[in-house]
């Protein structure tokens, strides 16, 4: 019995150890991150800009990133990760993602030329750059999840999905 038992733990530990040392993220950690990358590059592209129109332009492209981002991380990550990842850290997540979306709508209202609106990107950016922060950092949402419980593999194919979708629906929004 007590054989048994060791045997369990030994290979419990080799497994633990071997998911410690893969460099590879799944599918889900991989794309949620490959978002953050994109919309961190956007941010500081905008600085660089001088034209109303580009900065238009860029904002723009941000803001949809970011709402979709959001709303693929509350309608399937964050839900599906309660029980892996901690109930506070989960909760804080969607309170600052509902911090963002009030930004990004107070930034909508505004043209590029209003006084405080290449301020108000900027601590958007700064704001997103901290959240990320909280996702990203060792012991964070996306390392609990990875230790968690769920196939984030087929999690990351639903995540896509749901991404192409609203791309095409919050990006037509726009347009219209
Ligand atoms: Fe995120
Ligand atoms: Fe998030």
């Amino acid at each position: 019995m007590a054989t048994t038992q060791n045997k369990t733990a030994a290979s419990r530990a080799r497994s633990g150890r071997k998911r410690r040392t893969s460099r590879r993220d799944p599918l889900a950690i991989t794309l949620l991150k490959r978002d953050h990358r994109e919309v961190e590059g956007w941010f500081d592209e905008y600085e660089q800009l001088e034209e109303d129109s580009d900065k238009q332009e860029l904002f723009n492209r941000i803001a949809l990133a970011l709402k979709v981002h959001t709303t693929i991380e509350e309608e399937i990550f964050y839900p599906e990760e309660r029980g892996d990842v901690e109930e506070d850290m989960l909760d804080e997540a969607y309170v600052e993602h509902d911090g963002a979306k009030k930004m990004i709508a107070e930034i909508e209202a505004m043209q590029p030329g209003d006084e405080f609106y290449d301020a108000k990107v900027k601590v958007l950016g700064e704001y997103i750059k901290h959240h990320v922060k909280e996702e990203e950092q060792p012991g964070g949402i996306f390392a609990q999840a990875k230790k968690g419980d769920e196939d984030l593999d087929a999690m990351g194919e639903r995540l896509q999905a749901r991404k192409e979708e609203l791309m095409a629906e919050m990006g037509a929004d726009k347009a219209n």
